[in-house]
């Protein structure tokens, strides 16, 4: 049995008052789930700490948005993955495409990023996803293959029970246009079917979907055979939203 996963990426947003108000709320609606399914929160960094103190005895893990290309050293403004580790995140995203589109972060740099989370201990989630330009030009599974790959390769089996894949179709990132169930579904066979000829246990990894999933359709995407559970950016700063998206994973 697959790990079901919902995850929010607060992207640049919140506020202390948001955490005080939204995580509590969460833990404790968590708790009600019994387990079933891994809740992750990834606030800004400088969010980190307090939702860490919120989060205390809940089985409710929390991570980063983004990490360094580097382990340490001058590079003013980043923050290393060996710093989320230190201070107790689970995950770190890597490769979300606003990271690729507006920070130019190309393949390499995200296959860097991916080793340099993966060598700190925490749990990777690998973003992939085509434009819209590529998938009307027939290219989307073949974009997202390669992310997957570039981003992967020489992977030990052994270290795939810490990446998570969630794909991301660039053209549904807050546009409130899902993937239809169904396309999502046949582009997670896909990777899956990808991973497992990249000699990855396959069948094991979790593979999340994001791209304005809301408590209406989160139902359908996560009843999919390959599809894991979700990543969610808007549907994650409203309390009420993010806890119904949640129970859909159960
Ligand atoms: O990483 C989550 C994300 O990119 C999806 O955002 O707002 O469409 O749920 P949203």
């Amino acid at each position: 049995m697959r790990k079901q996963i919902v995850a929010a990426n607060w992207k640049m947003n919140g506020s202390s008052e948001l955490v005080h108000q939204l995580v509590p709320a969460v833990k404790e609606s968590v708790a009600s789930l019994d387990n079933a399914v891994e809740v992750v929160i990834m606030p800004p960094s400088l969010f980190v700490s307090g939702v860490k103190a919120e989060l205390a005895g809940s089985p409710v893990a929390f991570g980063v948005q983004n990490v360094g290309r580097w382990k340490s050293g001058a590079y003013t403004g980043e923050l290393s993955a060996g710093m989320a580790a230190d201070v107790g995140c689970h995950y770190a995203l890597v490769g979300h495409s606003e990271r690729r589109q507006l920070f130019g972060e190309t393949d390499e740099i995200v296959a860097e990023k991916v080793a340099r989370v993966l060598e700190s201990g925490l749990t990777v989630m690998l973003c992939v996803g085509e434009a819209l330009e590529e998938r009307e030009a027939g290219n989307a599974e073949a974009v997202v293959c390669r992310q997957v790959e570039s981003a992967l390769v020489g992977l030990d089996a052994a270290k795939a029970q810490y990446v998570v894949v969630a794909y991301e179709p660039v053209w549904a990132i807050g546009t409130g246009k899902t993937a239809t169930a169904d396309d999502a579904q046949t582009m997670h066979k896909a990777l899956r079917a990808r991973l497992s000829d990249m000699g990855l246990p396959a069948n094991e990894m979790s593979l999340l979907y994001g791209g304005s999933v809301k408590p209406d359709n989160a139902g359908a995407l996560f009843a999919q055979p390959d599809i894991d559970g979700g990543l969610i950016g808007g549907a994650s700063l409203k309390a009420d939203d993010f806890i119904e998206i949640c129970r859909a994973a159960v």
